[in-house]
């Protein structure tokens, strides 16, 4: 195991009806928000109307950026940024999934930056302070409620970059699993895909004596393969939408990659496809993680795919390792298409014009320190065999 140092300051309130929660919260920290959301399901879904009334009851007037876009877009985060500093507002609200709440934290970020926000995505800034931010997350995907990653895209330059920052975790985040009700199957199904590709890139990793958070990493694992499809089928199942919300928080909060480095580089390829095609990124996920599993199969590699297969699949240990390994490789791919999410590129309208422009900026110098290395000639090899 590596030194690390271990500090999650987000304020969680988990359960049904913890909005209620949610005015005393922000009254204690800020007087006038922003209210960031998306395409409107949270005016269908009634996030916005207990939101709303949270604020009347404490007093707290807010201002209102709604349309922030699946795959969030700079020019979106500029314009909370304009409203926060003409408002005035010392406070961010953060209503649905990831798309949202990394928008919200960019904006949070770039109201007190001196420069323009993309700045922090293109690495030539890092945020050192921002307005408080609270979220009510709407769906079990990217973590981004208990993190303090945002990935914001420019869709001028095919770019989509992540930043992160200490001052960007949430202050607070209310976590109703109630409010997951109404996602779609596609959706839910693109958010498993999602947490688990988060655990993979923990779980796969060059250090293999970081026992507790791997155990974890297995019981996530589990939990997402056991109750995914229950939520498909049954959509109003508390108990299936909690896990899956709680999975979503533990699978990248910084536990999993505790005493070990972890390389991202599924996501790094990723982060190219939705910026090239704008594509779900959990669909993204579930395409390119099977492939990338089966090309990094080694002699090396194999006795970490066997356990896998073992802890998280209850596959027979008793197998040759290599068998093991790609069984476990097999039923991963299965699970993903049992949830309908597709399993090739063209399937989602992709071809192989730009892989290797993808490639070239996909990898980053942790590709060499990731659980096999990879040079841009793999990642084209994996686009490919995605094909
Ligand atoms: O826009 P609205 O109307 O809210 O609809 C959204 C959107 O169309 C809808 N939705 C969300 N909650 C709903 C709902 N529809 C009905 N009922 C609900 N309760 O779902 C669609 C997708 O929402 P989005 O926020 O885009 O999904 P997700 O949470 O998967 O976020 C994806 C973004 O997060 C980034 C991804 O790259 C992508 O840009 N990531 C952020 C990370 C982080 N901050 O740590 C890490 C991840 O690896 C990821 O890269
Ligand atoms: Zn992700």
């Amino acid at each position: 195991m590596k030194n690390f140092t271990y500090s999650i300051p987000t304020i969680v309130h988990f359960g049904q009806g913890q909005i209620e929660k949610l005015g005393g919260e922000i009254a204690a920290r800020a007087h006038k928000v922003l209210m960031v959301y998306g395409g409107g399901s949270i005016r269908r879904n009634g996030v916005y109307d207990a939101a709303a009334a949270q604020l009347k009851a404490r007093g707290i007037a807010w201002a209102e950026l709604p349309g922030v876009e699946p795959n969030p877009r700079i020019a979106t985060a500029r314009e909370g940024i304009r409203l926060c500093r003409e408002q005035e507002l010392d406070g961010v609200l953060a209503l649905g999934g990831g798309s949202v709440i990394d928008c919200a934290k960019c904006i949070a970020a770039g109201a007190l930056y001196d420069g323009d926000p993309w700045d922090f995505s293109a690495k030539k800034a890092v945020p050192e302070r921002a307005l408080p931010l609270f979220t009510v997350l709407t769906m079990a995907a990217t973590g981004s409620e208990m993190d303090c990653i945002s990935v914001m895209s420019n869709p001028e330059t095919n770019e989509k970059e992540s930043f992160s920052s200490p001052c960007c975790y949430p202050a607070v985040s209310i976590l109703d699993p109630v409010y997951t009700y109404s996602l779609p199957a596609s959706q839910t199904a693109a958010g498993v895909a999602d947490i688990m590709s988060h655990t993979f890139e923990n779980y796969f990793s060059p250090v293999e004596t970081a026992c507790l958070a791997d155990s974890l990493a297995e019981a996530i694992l589990r939990s997402c393969i056991h109750y995914g499809p229950l939520a498909i089928q049954t959509p109003d199942s508390y108990e299936a939408r909690a896990n899956l919300m709680w999975n979503s928080s533990w699978a990248i909060n910084g536990f999993l990659a505790m005493g070990k480095p972890v390389g991202w580089s599924v996501h790094r390829m990723e982060h190219e496809l939705s910026a090239f095609y704008d594509v779900t990124h959990g669909v993204g996920l579930a395409i390119l993680t099977p492939n990338w599993m089966r090309y990094v199969l080694s002699e090396k590699t194999e006795r970490r795919f066997a356990r896998y297969g073992a802890e998280v699949w209850g596959l027979d240990r008793s197998l040759p390792a290599r068998e093991l390994a790609e069984a476990a490789i097999q039923k991963t791919r299965e699970f993903f298409t049992s949830l309908g999410l597709p399993a090739t590129l063209s399937e989602v309208g992709i071809g192989p014009e730009y892989f290797p422009e993808m490639a070239r900026k996909a990898r980053t110098a942790n590709f060499d320190h990731t659980f096999v290395p990879l040079g841009t000639e793999d990642i084209v090899n994996i686009y490919q065999m995605s094909l």
